[in-house]
């Protein structure tokens, strides 16, 4: 499955999915990633690989839906069947949305439908919730809303700072992302009425939640 990669910023999630494409098994490549900030350090991370890279400055363009446009063009171009947002900080307007329905995901730090939005780790800590981690969801018009492919679950400790839990958050982000692309590039992640069901391998009843070893 050929993928497009939406990104704003770090782009350690593009790295992920970069890595996972490497491995001549894995059922999808990246066939463009493109980023709308001109000084978003994950530029480096798409050069370094030789994957194609478009910059997109969303500055450039007076409205959303002309920025959406020049996006879509550019993933239609490069023969893209599914976008995935990685750290992508732009809304895209309903139009964009509905035109890649079921053909875009975003990941997300949080056990959505909990924590949408900034600030998730913050609010995490504030909340004083035992559990937090990260889901990989189809995109829908409202932010951080849609179908849930997978979740990751990690122990909040008592000792955590936003950072500390942000950092063992992304560390499995990087191993979510990739396994959700694979359910879904290899047609076993299907929306049934705004649920999605995993088919087929059933060792792949266990991948939509994964809980990594204490501590981890
Ligand atoms: C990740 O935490 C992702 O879940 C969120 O934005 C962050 C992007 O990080 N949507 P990176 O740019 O992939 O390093």
């Amino acid at each position: 499955m050929k993928l497009g990669i939406l990104f704003s910023g770090r782009g350690s999630n593009l790295g992920a999915l970069i890595d996972a494409c490497a491995d001549p098994d894995y059922p999808a490549e990246i066939v463009i990633a493109i980023c709308n900030n001109p000084n978003a350090s994950g530029i480096a991370t798409a050069e370094k690989a030789g994957i194609p890279l478009q910059i997109i400055n969303h500055r450039e363009f007076e409205s959303r839906d002309t920025f959406d446009a020049a996006l879509d063009v550019t993933l239609k171009e490069a023969g893209v069947e599914l976008v995935c947002n990685a750290g992508f900080m732009r809304i895209l307007t309903d139009g964009f949305v509905s035109s890649w329905h079921n053909r875009q995901l975003n990941i997300h730090p949080s056990l959505l439908p909990a924590f949408k939005g900034l600030h998730v780790h913050e609010r995490v800590l504030t909340a004083g919730v035992r559990i937090s981690g990260a889901s990989v969801h189809f995109v829908r018009a409202e932010m951080d809303e849609g179908p849930i492919i997978a979740q990751v679950a990690i122990p909040v400790e008592l000792d955590d700072t936003p950072e500390s839990l942000a950092e063992r958050v992304l560390a499995c982000e990087h191993e979510l992302y990739p396994m959700a692309v694979r359910l879904v590039a290899e047609g076993k992640a299907r929306v049934q009425g705004e649920r999605v069901i995993i088919e087929g391998d059933p060792d792949m009843k266990a991948a939509p939640l994964f809980i990594p070893p204490l501590g981890k």
